[in-house]
């Protein structure tokens, strides 16, 4: 079976995000959406919760799993048996950081774990989970951002009843 890894914080998961995972899904028998569950990085969401969200999100597309991990991703890649990781890119500011992960993977996993980008569709180019926070917590529209079960438990998270 030809799976691949894509791994993320998802804090939430955007439209962005479901963009490659629906693309991916096409390429490959199974593409396995893993949450990295990281104590120290402050998310809005818990695990549990992103992953939840991830599974609802993606409940339509048969060949996508819904999993976390913890630790590195070479050591979670090779406990999955699987050596392809995705990632999307937005833009051009994207790439040096995404590149430094991909050699530091490539080099650590002693050439086994490649990365796969694909370039993120042009109407997301400039959607992040980040920004879809920022907007929210001034009780900003995010409805283009992602999908509404997800806008109303970020709305919920900051205190704002969901907007029409
Ligand atoms: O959605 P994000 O926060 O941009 O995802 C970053 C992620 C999860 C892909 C990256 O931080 C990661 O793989 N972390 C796991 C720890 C690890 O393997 N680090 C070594 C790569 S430099």
């Amino acid at each position: 079976m030809h799976s691949a890894i894509y791994p993320g914080s998802f804090d939430p998961v955007t439209f962005g995000h479901l963009d490659i995972i629906s693309r991916a899904s096409g390429m490959f028998d199974e593409v396995i959406v893993s949450v990295l569950d990281n104590c120290n990085k402050k998310a809005l969401f818990t695990v549990e919760e992103r992953v939840e969200m991830l599974k609802e999100a993606t409940k339509d597309i048969p060949n996508v799993r819904v999993e976390s991990f913890s630790g590195l991703l070479i050591e979670y890649a090779k406990s999955m048996n699987v050596n392809i990781s995705i990632r999307g890119l937005r833009a051009i500011t994207d790439f040096e950081y995404e590149l430094q992960i991909a050699q530091t993977n490539k080099l650590l996993s002693g050439g086994k774990l490649d990365t796969l980008f694909l370039t993120t569709s042009l109407e997301y180019a400039y959607l992040s989970s980040s920004g879809v926070k920022e907007i929210a917590n001034f009780n900003g529209d995010i409805s283009k951002c992602v999908p509404d079960f997800v806008a109303k438990k970020v709305y919920e998270k900051f205190g704002h009843e969901k907007r029409d």
